[in-house]
């Protein structure tokens, strides 16, 4: 393990401005989560979280949400560099749960290319849900007008971002901000 005894959020060169606060994060989740409990009014949705860099956002969206939600996760990888999607996706953890009839609501931390997203849409509408609808946290300016994104936090510029959920190499998820990645490509 690096040396961390130095380690300060406030130093780290790799750690760039912030982009959106902790304070807008919260906020804009509280409106998705209202949107999201009048649009399934009756229903008993299964959040679909997609690891590791949805894990925090799908937390704080559940609690916004005041309709009796179910849980599942699935774990996928693309291949690519640490900062760029090869578009090839395989499912590395599967869902516990059979969507067949489930009103599921695709919980997802950034749309970038949009391949991953594509790739699970795919996918989970083969299972046969009754519906199936994606919730993200985050989206790069041109993948957010899809037609199939149905909520959608921030609209973001291309720069690598860093924080709540998401990650560089494993690290900096924990951060309660998305702020800009400057460390190398
Ligand atoms: P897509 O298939 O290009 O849409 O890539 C989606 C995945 O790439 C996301 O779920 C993230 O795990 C990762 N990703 C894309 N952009 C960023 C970023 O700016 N920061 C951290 N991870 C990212
Ligand atoms: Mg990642």
């Amino acid at each position: 393990m690096s040396d961390t005894t130095a380690w300060n959020r406030d130093t780290d060169p790799t750690l760039g401005e912030v982009l959106i606060t902790s304070e807008q994060l919260h906020t804009r989740i509280a409106e998705l989560g209202a949107a999201i409990t009048a649009d399934y009014a009756g229903e008993a949705p299964l959040l679909v979280g997609v690891l590791k860099g949805a894990f925090m956002f799908m937390a704080d969206l559940s609690r916004t949400i005041d309709l009796p939600v179910e849980f599942d996760f699935m774990a996928v990888s693309s291949y690519g560099s640490a900062t760029k999607t090869s578009g090839v996706v395989r499912i590395v953890k599967d869902l516990d749960a059979d969507l067949t009839g489930r009103h599921v609501l695709l919980v997802e931390d950034i749309i970038d290319s949009g391949l991953t997203l594509t790739y699970l849409r795919k996918n989970l509408t083969s299972r046969n849900p009754a519906s199936l609808e994606v919730c993200a946290l985050l989206a790069r300016a041109d993948t957010v007008e899809r037609s199939d994104l149905r909520y959608v936090g921030f609209a973001i510029p291309d720069d690598f971002v860093l924080g709540f959920g998401l990650d560089v190499a494993e690290r900096y998820r924990n951060l309660d901000e998305i702020r800009v990645y400057r460390g190398p490509s």
